[in-house]
């Protein structure tokens, strides 16, 4: 009698393991702040350490995180997608939505007062575990407030802990460059406000912003960047004008190699407007080749292009017979006025 009672139990604790490894979830989860600002885990069980467990089949789950003034929450997810229905989403606090199928511990940041976080699973096996810690946004020295004017600055974006603000007299530009555009995940970490400091509203971070590879307009005179943790080593960039001068660039793209090889092709298309190479680092850039209509001109500046900055113009025909055209300096810029064009560099 007593066996067979512990046999039973053994096999319903083998059928349990083995249904165990799938997770249930729900929709409309509330998770506040833990005290001691414990971090949140999904499944409970689940930690860093371990490898992320399936989830039930055909679920819709939800989490909306709250995030008290003056903190932020950081979100790290381990998980996958086998079929083509399911997906993990996040919004932010501005309505800024992510989608993705594979998620591999590379961290979100999320501003005051929320986001949210929901995964549906398909038919077939999805694997998740997600973690959530809050933290104070960090005491940094010598916040700034940077006038901008007819020259760009450059700063490094990742790679340490600030709070800076930009402000010119209309409105500020900002570019966002990651070192390696195949990995823009660091510039997640650094937070978008519109005016001076943690007052103004949430709009974005740079992440996205080079998602979308346009120049992201201030709303009003000055924007406030928050990166509230460094990514040692990153050497991504953030290229700050006056949007005063840049009001009429359809098109930025940056003039990033390969490492190592001094050999550059970028390729542009303004269509009837202008677009231009954009460069953060200081160096000697070579034209050795350049295509572009026949009836559109290059212009090259040494900053953001206005007369101050202006290096020189040459027309179609003119450019051709310029080559090589050699610009030493740090942040040009190489302005077509028009249509598509293409340009090899060589660089020292
Ligand atoms: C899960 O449990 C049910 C009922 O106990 C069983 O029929 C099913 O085979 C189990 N699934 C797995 C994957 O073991
Ligand atoms: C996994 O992480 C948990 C919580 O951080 C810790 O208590 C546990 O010792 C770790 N286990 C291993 C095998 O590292
Ligand atoms: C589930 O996975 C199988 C094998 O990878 C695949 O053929 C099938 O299309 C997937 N189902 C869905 C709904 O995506
Ligand atoms: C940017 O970071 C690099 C690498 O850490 C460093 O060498 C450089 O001095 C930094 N530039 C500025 C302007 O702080
Ligand atoms: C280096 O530049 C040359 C010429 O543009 C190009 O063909 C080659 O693919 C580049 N190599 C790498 C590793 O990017
Ligand atoms: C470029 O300018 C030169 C004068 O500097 C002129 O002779 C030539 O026709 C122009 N070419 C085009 C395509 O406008």
């Amino acid at each position: 009698m007593s066996k067979t009672i512990i046999l039973l139990a053994t096999l319903l604790v083998a059928a349990f393991a083995a249904n165990g490894t799938s997770t249930i979830c729900k929709q409309g989860n509330i998770v506040n702040m833990q005290l001691n600002s414990k971090p949140y885990y999904f499944p409970s069980s689940w930690s860093e350490n371990q490898t992320a467990p399936h989830l039930e089949k055909h679920q819709s789950c939800s989490w909306t995180v709250t995030v008290p003034k003056g903190y932020y929450a950081k979100l790290v997810i381990d998980g996958k997608t086998q079929d083509v229905d399911s997906r993990f989403e996040t919004i932010d606090a501005a309505g800024n939505f992510i989608q993705s199928k594979h998620e591999k511990r590379e961290p979100y940041y999320f501003p005051s007062p929320k986001f949210t976080f929901a995964v549906t699973s398909g038919a077939n096996l999805t694997t998740l575990g997600f973690k959530i810690v809050w933290a104070p946004f960090p005491k940094t020295f010598g916040d700034s407030i940077s006038g901008i004017g007819h020259m760009p600055r450059i700063y490094n974006a990742t790679n340490y802990v600030y709070k800076s603000a930009y402000s010119a007299s209309t409105q500020i530009s900002i570019l966002p460059f990651p070192a390696d555009p195949k990995n823009l995940y660091a510039l997640r970490s650094a937070l978008v406000f519109d005016g001076y400091d943690l007052t103004g509203s949430y709009m974005s971070n740079l992440y996205l912003i080079a998602k979308t590879r346009k120049q992201f307009i201030s709303p009003g005179s000055s924007i406030f960047v928050a990166n509230v943790e460094p990514t040692l080593n990153s050497l991504d960039t953030l290229y700050v004008q006056n949007y005063a001068y840049t009001k009429d660039i359809h098109q930025y793209v940056e003039l990033n190699c390969a490492a190592g090889n001094v050999t550059c092709s970028v390729a542009l298309n303004g269509g009837s407007q202008k677009s231009a190479v954009v460069s953060v680092e200081l160096r000697t850039e070579i034209i050795t080749n350049i295509e572009l209509e026949d009836t559109a001109t290059l212009s090259i500046y040494g900053g953001s292009p206005n007369d101050m900055c202006f290096i020189a113009t040459y027309n179609s025909t003119e450019v051709k017979a310029a080559l090589p055209i050699s610009t030493m300096g740090w942040g040009n810029q190489y302005v077509i006025s028009h249509g598509k064009a293409a340009l090899t560099f060589n660089l020292h």
